[in-house]
């Protein structure tokens, strides 16, 4: 009778544990995600591909945007540690700002996913999930090349750079990629910046603003394109900033059979900018399948909390200043107008109603 006893107690204290720590069912543990913003379509998308997929699992999930403002997102990443999240997934505003912060998370045991941007300056981060970012530098510059003919010799031709936010990692490997193709052209004559401007932080928009880069865009084309001289290329890093640079040249008329649009690049293949591609204001975007890198980071949180490893593919090229952060590279691929409804309507990823 005791036996039996005691044997009813330890069932009954395994079916207690199993159901606090909610194995097996992906349990009710709360997951904060700290995106950036949602000024910028890719963003919201993110945000919700990844809330939704954690759901799925059965995960709580905090999700907060910051709308660009580092100290709002330190308090928010804050807010999450208090609450008892047991991964964090940040998506940086400013890469070097959240030393801090993750002291008090890995003080907390937290886990911490870098997501699409590395955090920097901080042993704490446990995991980095992107895409790979030199290559879409490289997708960019490659457009450019075969677009003008380059590898045939054509030229010259005149070019003007614009490069990413500089407290952004992500921006410095997009414009090395995108230089490894276009710098040979650039020293052998093929392709002239009129404006001389090539270095990153001359060429650099702070915080990917629009605006900015339109700004940027006015102003290289009052002092370096007088008396009829004609763009004939401009490497954007990103749609944010090519978006401005189609607002300035329009104004500045181009887009006539006189003076056509140059070939300009993108990426994100946010729905503002596949119009302008099917329109022909902006000839290519590099598209990151976001709902990919959502359901990697949502392997990376499951393994983390199951103590395994996460999967990577990467452990030589992220180096946060204070260590080789473990990645997961996803792969971006180009979009123009002869691929986009194949990559981006028959997916699912857009209906012909969101690019019209
Ligand atoms: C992302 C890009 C995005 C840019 C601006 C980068 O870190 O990788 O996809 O366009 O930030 O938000």
């Amino acid at each position: 009778m005791k036996r039996k006893l005691s044997l009813f107690l330890v069932l009954a204290l395994l079916v207690g544990m199993f159901a606090l720590t909610g194995c097996g069912q992906g349990s009710s543990k709360l997951i904060g995600v700290a995106m950036p913003t949602q000024s910028l379509q890719r963003w919201n998308q993110d945000g919700a591909n990844v809330k939704k997929m954690l759901e799925e699992k059965g995960y709580q999930v905090d999700l907060q945007y910051a709308n660009n403002d580092v100290n709002l997102q330190i308090q928010q990443i804050e807010n999450m540690i208090t609450k008892g999240c047991k991964v964090l997934v940040i998506a940086a505003i400013d890469g070097s700002s959240l030393t801090d912060v993750l002291k008090k998370a890995a003080d907390a045991k937290v886990k911490v996913i870098a997501y699409d941007r590395l955090i920097m300056q901080t042993p704490n981060v446990d995991y980095y999930a992107t895409f790979d970012n030199f290559k879409v530098g490289v997708l960019q510059g490659t457009y450019i090349e075969e677009a003008l003919g380059l590898k045939e010799g054509k030229g010259p031709y005149n070019i003007e750079l614009f490069a990413g936010s500089p407290d952004d990692n992500n921006a410095y490997f997009f414009n090395d990629g995108a230089m490894s193709i276009l710098q040979k052209y650039i020293d052998n004559g093929q392709l002239v910046v009129p404006s001389g401007q090539t270095e990153f932080n001359k060429i650099a928009i702070q915080a990917w603003e629009s605006a900015k880069a339109q700004a940027r865009m006015d102003n290289l084309i009052t002092a370096n394109y007088a008396g009829g001289k004609k763009l004939d290329a401009v490497l954007s890093p990103n749609d944010s900033l090519a978006i401005g640079i189609v607002a300035s040249l329009q104004n500045n008329g181009y887009g006539t059979p006189d003076k056509p649009f140059p070939i300009l690049t993108g990426q994100d293949c946010d729905k503002a900018n596949v119009k302008a591609i099917i329109e022909g204001k902006q000839s290519m975007s590099v598209f990151k399948d976001t709902r990919t890198l959502a359901a990697k980071v949502v392997e990376m949180v499951d393994a983390l909390l199951q103590g395994k490893e996460a999967p990577v593919n990467d452990t030589t090229t992220y180096n946060n200043g204070v260590k080789v952060v473990p990645s997961y590279l996803c792969e971006p691929v180009f979009a123009d107008k002869n691929n986009y409804k194949q990559l981006l309507i028959d997916s699912g990823y857009y209906t012909e109603d969101d690019i019209k």
